[in-house]
């Protein structure tokens, strides 16, 4: 089945996401497009997803491979985020996917703190949080939520065949991608209404698969090892290095 607006709204139960629906044959960045739709007054709930892009923008300025007819690249508009809704965003956007993804697929979907999604060792899903402050109260305005699945079977530039999956790689299953898609607004709507509670966080350390292991980390003061040990209220990985405990708000962790 193809990814259509028609087939999305059909198995969408959402109160606003996805309510106003633009699907794309193709984009630069949804993202990109979502953020330019903020800024012209889109509703709150705004989604745009499309079959391929030629620019999918990852984290730290990397590109996100977004080949035709295989994923799901979809950027979703939340007006007015509270602050302290905001840093749990990307956290909770990871659960919300994992359960989605594990609600159409036979998979076990666990999250690489804090953008990543792993099946059987393997990213299958990436998330890109962006957004704007409001310049006169300081507070959020808006934020945008990017996700990318690597949904059907595909093959990988050779940089990504080591590290890279799909789902149909993992379970066999070519899930249909507009089902995926309104999953996962139904699951987002209700785990972002509900974030601030931070009972996702349970969660979030289950589906953790570096929690508990010796990682190596890179952030601003550069590249060394630690061990990852917990999440603290905000979703931020908490580590020990040299006997001291640490909490990381950014930076990349792989397990060593
Ligand atoms: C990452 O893995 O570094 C994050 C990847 C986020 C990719 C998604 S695809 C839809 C949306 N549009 C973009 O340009 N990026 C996000």
């Amino acid at each position: 089945m193809s990814l259509t607006k028609a087939h999305i709204e059909s198995h969408l139960r959402t109160r606003a996401l996805g309510r106003a629906l633009t699907v794309l044959p193709v984009a630069d960045s949804t993202n990109r497009l979502a953020m330019a739709a903020a800024k012209d007054g889109a509703p709150h709930g705004t989604v745009i997803v499309a079959d391929t892009q030629t620019d999918g923008h990852g984290q730290k300025g990397r590109s996100f491979f977004s080949p035709a007819g295989c994923g799901l690249y979809v950027s979703i508009l939340w007006r007015s985020p509270s602050s302290s809704l905001l840093p749990l965003m990307t956290s909770c956007t990871a659960v919300a996917a994992a359960r989605a993804i594990e609600s159409v697929a036979p998979v076990s979907v666990q999250i690489k703190w804090v953008n990543d999604l792993i099946i059987d060792g393997r990213k299958i899903a990436g998330i890109l949080t962006q957004g704007e402050f409001d310049p006169t109260t300081g507070q959020p305005a808006f934020a945008v939520i990017g996700i990318g699945i690597n949904v059907h079977r595909v093959d990988f530039p050779d940089e990504l065949k080591p590290i890279a999956g799909t789902v149909q790689d993992a379970c066999g299953v070519a899930v249909d991608r507009g089902e995926l898609l309104a999953a996962l607004l139904n699951e987002l709507e209700t785990a972002l209404s509900e974030a601030e509670n931070r009972a996702f966080l349970t969660e979030s350390r289950r589906r953790s698969c570096v929690i508990g292991r010796p990682v190596r980390v890179t952030d601003s003061s550069g590249t060394y090892t630690a061990d990852a040990v917990d999440l603290d209220e905000n979703g931020q990985l908490i580590i020990e290095r040299d006997g001291a405990r640490h909490t990381l708000i950014a930076g990349d962790v792989q397990v060593r």
